[in-house]
């Protein structure tokens, strides 16, 4: 039977580095109130020239580089974004078009901050399937763009970043399994409810959300999708590694591996220095622990995500 494994992970961050502090010099915030309410200290934001195509290129690069192998290897490109560089060409063209390669199927998913997520599950199907061989799977998010800076209550929960994987078929999972949900009724709660018509922006270009709501819909879907990803798996959740949910907010974090009864030790925080960088989170903070040793070959690693949608799911991984 054919499965998917991960062998190669890289990241980018811009270098621009937005602390609290220089928030608190433009709007009525503070350090102590970020850092209490969402254990976010600093976050990176991108220059104007930089789009997501920009910092997905740098981060597939350095994955690439990881697996040992050339663009040309790969055979499938899926990009995860909500702030894609225009409303077509798709974010994955553009940046297959940066790698220097062309052929092969590349396309956008858009499930918001459980894009990553989503996107590593459509890649598994493409490698059991057969079809495909060598996939990259990117999130990248430009989430400045999209954040009104005057709103205290949004602006300073989000950054922007890039992560990535090679996925390789082999004979050993790799991917477990993954689980995929979505409820369109919750889609109010966190949304940009914008368009381009007619040369003009119809609605609001910019991110608005019911914190409340989200943070208690949060807690509950990435416990419920975290068990019923280890039952798919055939996996115990004492078993799981490293559990890296989402990067939100720590405290929906901290709420969570508390709920799955896991120990602390386990689970993956990069929310303080990145900040919110939507469906690059995940693979950004893979790549950080990969990169630091933490997480080693043939650790298990529940990957979670959950984002505007509402949409949520997890993969349980061997790497
Ligand atoms: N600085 C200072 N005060 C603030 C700030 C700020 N940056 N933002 C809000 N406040 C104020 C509010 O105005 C309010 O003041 P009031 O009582 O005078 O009206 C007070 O702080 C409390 O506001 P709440 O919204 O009730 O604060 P809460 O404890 O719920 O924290 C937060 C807000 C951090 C947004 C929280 O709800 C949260 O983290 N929710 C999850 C949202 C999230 O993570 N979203 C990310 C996208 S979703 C995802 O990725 C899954």
């Amino acid at each position: 039977m054919i499965r998917s494994r991960i062998v190669g992970t890289g990241s980018y961050l811009p270098p621009r580095i937005v602390t609290n502090d220089e928030l608190a010099k433009r709007i009525d915030t503070s350090d102590a109130w970020i850092q209490e309410r969402t254990g976010i200290k600093q976050r990176h934001i991108a220059e104007e020239s930089q789009t997501s195509s920009d910092l997905a290129l740098e981060a597939c690069r350095r994955a690439l580089d990881a697996a040992g192998l050339k663009a040309a290897d790969i055979d499938l490109i899926i990009v995860a974004t909500s702030t894609p560089d225009f409303v077509f060409p798709s974010t994955a063209c553009l940046l297959q078009a940066k790698l220097g390669v062309k052929g092969c199927p590349a396309f956008d998913v858009q499930a918001v901050c459980s894009g990553f997520v989503y996107g590593l599950g459509i890649a598994d199907n493409f490698i059991r399937s057969g079809t495909h061989k060598r996939a990259l799977v990117v999130g990248a998010e430009v989430f400045s763009r999209i954040l009104d800076w005057n709103d205290r209550g949004t602006c300073v929960l989000f950054g922007d970043g890039a992560g990535a994987v090679v996925l390789a078929a082999g004979e050993q999972p790799g991917i477990h399994a993954t689980v995929l949900h979505a409820d369109g009724s919750q889609a109010g709660i966190l949304s940009v409810p914008g368009n381009v018509c007619g040369g003009r922006i119809v609605g609001s270009p910019f991110l608005q959300m019911q914190g409340n709501q989200v943070f208690k819909f949060a807690v509950k879907v990435l416990d419920e999708v975290a068990r019923e990803t280890a039952v798919a798996a055939g996996i115990g959740l004492d078993q799981v590694d490293w559990l890296i949910p989402h990067q939100a907010n720590v405290r929906i974090l901290e709420a969570t591996v508390k709920k799955l009864g896991m120990a602390r030790e386990r689970l993956v925080v990069t929310v303080d220095r990145h900040g919110n960088t939507s469906a690059a989170s995940v693979p950004l903070a893979l790549d950080e622990f990969v990169r630091a040793g933490k997480i080693k070959p043939g650790h298990k690693v529940m990957m979670q995500g959950v984002g505007g949608g509402f949409t949520w799911g997890a993969s349980l991984v061997t790497m």
